[in-house]
């Protein structure tokens, strides 16, 4: 379940927080990335150098790193992260954050993640009974955070009570009951196509377009992370995959796409078309670079690319589920509509030129997506992994 993860551990300053480390410990040994967030506090209890060793990576403590001057940036790491778990969470913690106080970058971290949080509170029994606490945890449930209830026992002040940060072991338990829970697509297999096609005129040129990759590599790091096993067939681009359930067969033209997405979707539960494919291949491509000295102006010869959505459309068995993408400049939900049709798609992802910052290129994407009876469900901009989800929601719910 952890494989791949990526783990927000914030540590606030409180005597429990020796127990985080045996909680990183457990968390890089169950395969997760585990990125240390710590208060000025927690770096009283336990130093940044234990920490950095266990993870692999520099300790994130202050928003800018003195020596450097450069930034941390509370934002990216909050887009990073699948879970942040906040263990130890002081009372002072748990009051900032259930009232916004952004003082420290622990707080401001857990302010920009959209990624499922989990705290593990521990304090002193009077502490953690004491009604501010006690509303400020309950207002932190009703915001959809996951409270992992501290257990009764001895505490630092000898005292026993309610109050003792849960055992590392059933904090891992519960974060990985959580992911469990949202693996609606374990056991399926998912083959996506992403990226442009690259068709040769000679081997220093060809035709292609302007696809970087990044809407259908998004696709594919949300289906693994929900649980499916992942065929990725990619035209040439520069991103890289992390999650471990991603397999990537590399692919230049739309023939070769064509191959390896036959052969992928004979044992897929999904297809998902995202690629960029191009229409026409250059059938009198050179073998030798077209030198400009010549006369006369070399004539490409084009030829019609197979299409591969249509190929598999045509092939599609009753189990399966073909997806397909739009992209429009002109008429756009007419002409999506049609390609539904032709390629036998049970639901096609419409993305219009004519719309700012979306399609080639950019980190956002504005979608509507098109059922195959004409139903259209219209998407706000956001950022490609967020689409990605509302992608994959569809698809899970057709599988239902
Ligand atoms: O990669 P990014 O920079 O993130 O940009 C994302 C994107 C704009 C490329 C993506 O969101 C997108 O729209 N992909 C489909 C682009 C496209 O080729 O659309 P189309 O309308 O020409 O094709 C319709 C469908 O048929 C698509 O699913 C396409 O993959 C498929 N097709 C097209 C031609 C062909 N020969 N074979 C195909 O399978």
């Amino acid at each position: 379940m952890m494989k791949g993860k990526h783990i927000i551990l914030g540590i606030c300053g409180g005597i429990a927080a020796y127990k985080s480390v045996y909680l990183l410990r457990l968390l890089v040994k169950a395969g997760a990335e585990v990125q240390v967030v710590i208060t000025p506090a927690g770096k009283e209890f336990i130093t940044p150098v234990t920490l950095s060793s266990l993870s692999g990576k520099p300790v994130i403590s202050e928003f800018f790193t003195a020596n450097t001057g450069s930034w941390n940036s509370h934002v990216d790491l909050g887009l990073w992260a699948d879970a942040m778990i906040i263990a130890p969470a002081t009372a002072s913690t748990i009051g900032k954050m259930a009232n916004g106080i952004a003082d420290n970058m622990l707080v401001t971290t857990y302010l920009s993640a959209k990624c499922p949080i989990f705290l593990a509170p521990a304090m002193d029994l009077d502490m953690m009974a004491h009604p501010s606490t006690k509303r400020n945890l309950e207002l932190l449930a009703s915001y959809g955070n996951h409270i992992i209830e501290p257990a009764v026992g001895e505490l630092a002040s000898h005292l026993v009570g309610k109050g003792r940060m849960e055992e590392p072991e059933n904090i891992v338990k519960a974060v990985e009951a959580y992911f469990s829970s949202q693996c609606d697509l374990k056991g399926r297999s998912v083959m996506i196509t992403a990226g442009p096609t690259y068709e040769r005129i000679d081997p220093v040129r060809f035709i292609g377009n302007y696809s970087s990759g990044k809407m259908g590599y998004a696709i594919a790091e949300e289906c693994a992370r929900r649980g499916a096993e992942v065929t990725l067939v990619s035209g040439p681009v520069s991103l890289k995959c992390s999650n471990p359930r991603i397999r990537r067969i590399d692919v230049e033209s739309a023939r070769e796409m064509l191959e390896a997405a036959d052969e992928a979707f004979a044992t897929s539960d999904v297809a998902i078309m995202c690629a960029a494919v191009a229409d026409y291949y250059v059938e009198n491509r050179a073998t030798t670079k077209i030198k400009r000295e010549k006369d006369e102006i070399p004539q490409i010869v084009l030829k019609r690319n197979p299409d591969i959505a249509a190929t598999l459309g045509a092939k599609k068995r009753p189990w399966q589920l073909l997806v397909g993408f739009a992209l429009e400049t002109d008429n756009e939900a007419v002409n999506a509509k049609s390609k539904i049709e032709r390629k036998n798609l049970d639901f096609i992802v419409l993305n219009s030129l004519r719309d700012k910052d979306a399609c080639f290129g950019t980190d956002t994407n504005k979608v509507t997506i098109i059922a195959a009876d004409g139903a259209e469900k219209p998407f706000a901009l956001k950022p490609k992994s967020e689409v990605a989800r509302d992608i994959v929601d569809e698809v899970v719910s057709r599988l239902r």
